[in-house]
């Protein structure tokens, strides 16, 4: 069947899929600094897609190990990145990523050698961009998924991954209390090291973008953030009147 201005049904949703108002909401920041259970939150109260896209990198990470690579043996690398397949497999809200068909399990994700490994995988810029396309895809299987929009933490989604996007928010905590809420998680991790790699690397580093809101979750609740974000933008899309 084919509707007025010659488009296919298919084509036409399409199309609409495409032009309709959507909500691309990119948080940043250091590790521990309360982006992935704030997103999870954000993602529940505006009814978005919620991709952690650290776990992109942490999953690739466990890959990788798996078949003994080394970060700095390029070679070896590049011929693991050419086999590399990443798909996404929707969970409730979550986009889980799936590595060459396995989706890797939350504890092997969160492993000590994962930790320890994951900045020196996530810093070669070949493996990032491996791993762009994949993450901007998220858009089209927010909507196709029928959610109001799609939201993604990492290091560099408001920099890199979605300069346009229209919202941006940079978490921060002082060391000490990201230290101590990663080992209430139980979890070994080298928060500070993992920071300055990520920090100092050229590729993409861990930065604050200049039209980011800054929030410093040091002294505030997990309700108290959720709920600075989602005021936030409530209103600006609102005086927008895209919704
Ligand atoms: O958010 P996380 O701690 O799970 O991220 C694990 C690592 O992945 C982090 O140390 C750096 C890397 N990462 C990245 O380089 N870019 C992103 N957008 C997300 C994570």
């Amino acid at each position: 069947m084919v509707l007025p201005g010659s488009l296919s049904v298919g084509q036409h949703h399409d199309k609409i899929m495409k032009e309709a108002p959507f909500l691309v909401i990119a948080v940043d920041g250091g590790a521990a600094s309360g982006k992935s259970t704030t997103s999870r939150a954000v993602a529940e109260e505006l009814d978005l897609l919620y991709v952690d896209t650290g776990s992109y990198y942490r999953a690739i990470t466990a890959a990788a190990l798996q078949d003994g690579l080394n970060p700095d043996a390029p070679g070896a690398l590049q011929a693991f990145l050419q086999k590399l397949r990443l798909h996404t497999e929707i969970d409730g809200r979550d986009a889980r990523i799936c590595v060459n068909g396995r989706r890797i399990a939350p504890d092997e994700l969160r492993a000590a050698a994962v930790n320890r490994n994951v900045s020196r995988f996530a810093a070669r810029p070949e493996l990032r961009q491996s791993v762009l396309a994949q993450q901007r895809h998220q858009v089209a299987v927010a909507r196709e998924a029928g959610f109001l929009g799609v939201i993604l933490e990492g290091r560099d989604i408001g920099s890199v991954v979605f300069p346009d996007a229209p919202f941006k928010f940079f978490l921060e905590a002082d060391d000490a209390t990201r230290i101590r809420r990663r080992s209430g998680d139980g979890e070994e991790d080298t928060i500070p090291e993992r920071d300055a790699m990520d920090r100092e690397r050229p590729a993409a580093p861990l930065t604050c973008p200049a039209d980011a809101t800054r929030i410093d979750t040091t002294t505030l609740t997990l309700p108290e953030v959720v709920a600075e974000i989602v005021a936030r933008v409530r209103r600006e899309w609102n005086r927008r009147g895209s919704r």
